[in-house]
């Protein structure tokens, strides 16, 4: 009787699943054919779980670049389950960085940049909006702005003569020319920003480990149930103990300045150094919002990492080359010779008739463009990009590295050929989008002018002075130019040379 009973329940109550679930589908079908199906780019084929991850390699330009050549200029990847567009050509660069700048003018919220640099909260890797505009807006104001920058002249003058002196010293002696370029532009940045070099502190080193940290693709970051696996790789302990190392010197930079402030009352605006002046806006609150301490701590890490490896390692890629090339080489000394007309330095006035270093510079940032992969963007809205939809939230990355050797916009794309810069009007400055070396749009670097003319300075500097030869009568066109991989590209053994006094 039971069962009869539930039998008769039953069956009214499987029809009407049935039609509702009809009804359902019936709905999905219409839906599914009346809306217009999304289309993603070409995507090369991914793993469960880790996507895409697995293709990047140890050198992730070098491999997006080889999937590029494969599969397309615009690719959508997956690392773990966040979606990700990888730009490969100065068109779809300019749709990205010029058309729909504001739609990808944010940073993904990476785990490694938030253990280093506060929660992300410096200027390079904090999303998109007031936090940002401001903080980029007054480091623009008071460090890297056009009257700054020439107002650091004595500073780059003084510590290019300091770095000449020590290395008219060695001539004769192998030198290691990689730390000696590192600690002429830590010392100019230290002295622009912080008021003072530190010389002899652990502080290169601590910041290489940081750069080298920046590049570190983060397991944890991509699929969250992984996490350990940065652990146990040591990834996140060497994350947060160069985080703490960092943490300790910037304390003590605060410290110094807070306490020379207390005992010289009233610095005037031009002895002002750019911590002074993230304090006096905290102590202010101009923002509209509160700085916390970590907050400038970040902002003070930001100029350092922004600007000493990207600088130092576009000097050193630039000597390299020069090495490799004694034709270039001798053509530059030529003209730095004619230039200086035998003063002992070349002064900064000096740089802006040295057509050809500004092409040899122009050439290093082309063959070896010191942030190959930019820093990467975050979509903030859908967006219909070259006729694909890309969802908000995606991760887009922009391979200038691939960029800058495409052969459809360079002639012997792989060369170095200087001169090609001394016929065409190309620069750096965010406009030419098959050249990104400084990224572009919103994002773009604020710091060129700052980065360019300690480059110019130390280049002109270094071959007026001196020849250079490699150790043990190594050929020029043996130089090993292995690279190694950070967010900062550098070169994988220091370069070591043999200095004599021109
Ligand atoms: C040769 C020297 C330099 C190179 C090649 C370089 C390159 C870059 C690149 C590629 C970006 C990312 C752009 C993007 O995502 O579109 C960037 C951002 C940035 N750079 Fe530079 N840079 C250099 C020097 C400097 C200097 C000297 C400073 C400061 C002292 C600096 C501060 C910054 C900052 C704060 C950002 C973040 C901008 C933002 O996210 O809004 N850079 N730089």
């Amino acid at each position: 009787m039971a069962i009869a009973s539930l039998h008769v329940f039953l069956l009214p109550s499987c029809s009407l699943i049935m039609i509702i679930l009809m009804i359902f589908i019936g709905f999905k079908w219409i839906s599914f054919r009346s809306k217009p199906r999304k289309t993603q780019p070409p995507s090369p084929p991914k793993l469960p779980i880790i996507g895409n991850l697995h293709q990047l390699g140890s050198n992730p330009h070098r491999s997006l670049h080889a999937l590029s050549q494969k599969h397309g200029p615009i690719m959508f990847l997956h690392f773990g389950s966040l979606p990700t567009l990888v730009a490969s050509s100065a068109e779809v660069a300019r749709e990205i960085m010029k058309t729909h700048d504001l739609s990808f003018s944010s940073r993904p919220s990476l785990t490694i940049p938030n253990i280093v640099l506060y929660g992300g909260n410096d200027i390079a890797f904090s999303p998109y909006g007031e936090y940002w505009r401001q903080l980029k807006s007054i480091v623009v104001l008071h460090l890297l702005s056009n009257s700054r920058v020439k107002s650091f002249r004595q500073v780059r003058e003084e510590e290019m003569a300091h770095m000449i002196s020590i290395l008219v010293e060695s001539c004769g002696s192998l030198v290691n020319l990689s730390e000696s370029i590192i600690s002429l532009t830590n010392n100019v940045i230290c002295r622009a920003a912080l008021g003072r070099t530190y010389r002899g502190s652990k502080f290169t080193e601590l910041l290489r480990k940081l750069m080298d940290l920046l590049g570190v693709i983060s397991v944890g970051n991509y699929i969250s149930w992984l996490s350990w696996v940065d652990r146990l790789i040591g990834v996140e302990g060497k994350a947060k103990k160069t985080a703490k190392e960092f943490d300790e010197f910037l304390k003590g930079v605060l410290e110094e300045h807070i306490n020379k402030e207390k005992m010289v009352d009233g610095k005037s605006d031009e002895s002002k150094d750019l911590v002074d002046i993230l304090l006096e806006i905290q102590r202010e609150k101009t923002t509209g919002f509160t700085l916390q301490r970590d907050n400038l701590k970040a902002v003070i890490l930001d100029v350092f990492g922004g600007g000493v490896d990207t600088t130092s390692t576009t000097i050193e890629w630039a000597i390299s080359e020069l090495v490799k090339h004694p034709r270039v080489m001798k053509k530059l000394q030529q003209e730095v010779t004619e230039i200086a007309q035998g003063r002992s330095m070349i002064p900064e006035e000096d740089l802006e008739k040295m057509e050809y270093l500004k092409a040899v510079i122009k050439e290093t940032l082309r063959l070896h463009v010191p942030v190959p992969l930019l820093v990467p963007r975050e979509s903030t809205q859908d967006v219909k990009l070259m006729g694909y939809d890309i969802p908000a939230g995606t991760q887009v990355i922009i391979n200038a590295w691939a960029i800058g050797r495409d052969s459809t916009s360079w002639e012997e794309a792989i060369e170095f050929r200087p001169e090609r810069f001394l016929k065409n009007s190309i620069d750096y400055k965010g406009f030419h989008y098959e050249w990104l070396p400084f990224g572009a749009g919103r994002r773009g670097c604020p710091g060129i002018q700052f980065g360019v003319v300690i480059v110019e300075l130390a280049l002109a500097n270094i071959v007026y002075k001196f020849d250079l030869a490699l150790p043990n009568g190594a050929k020029n066109e043996d130089l090993d130019m292995s690279e190694t991989y950070g967010i900062v590209l550098h070169r994988k053994s220091s370069l070591l040379v043999n200095l004599h006094a021109r």
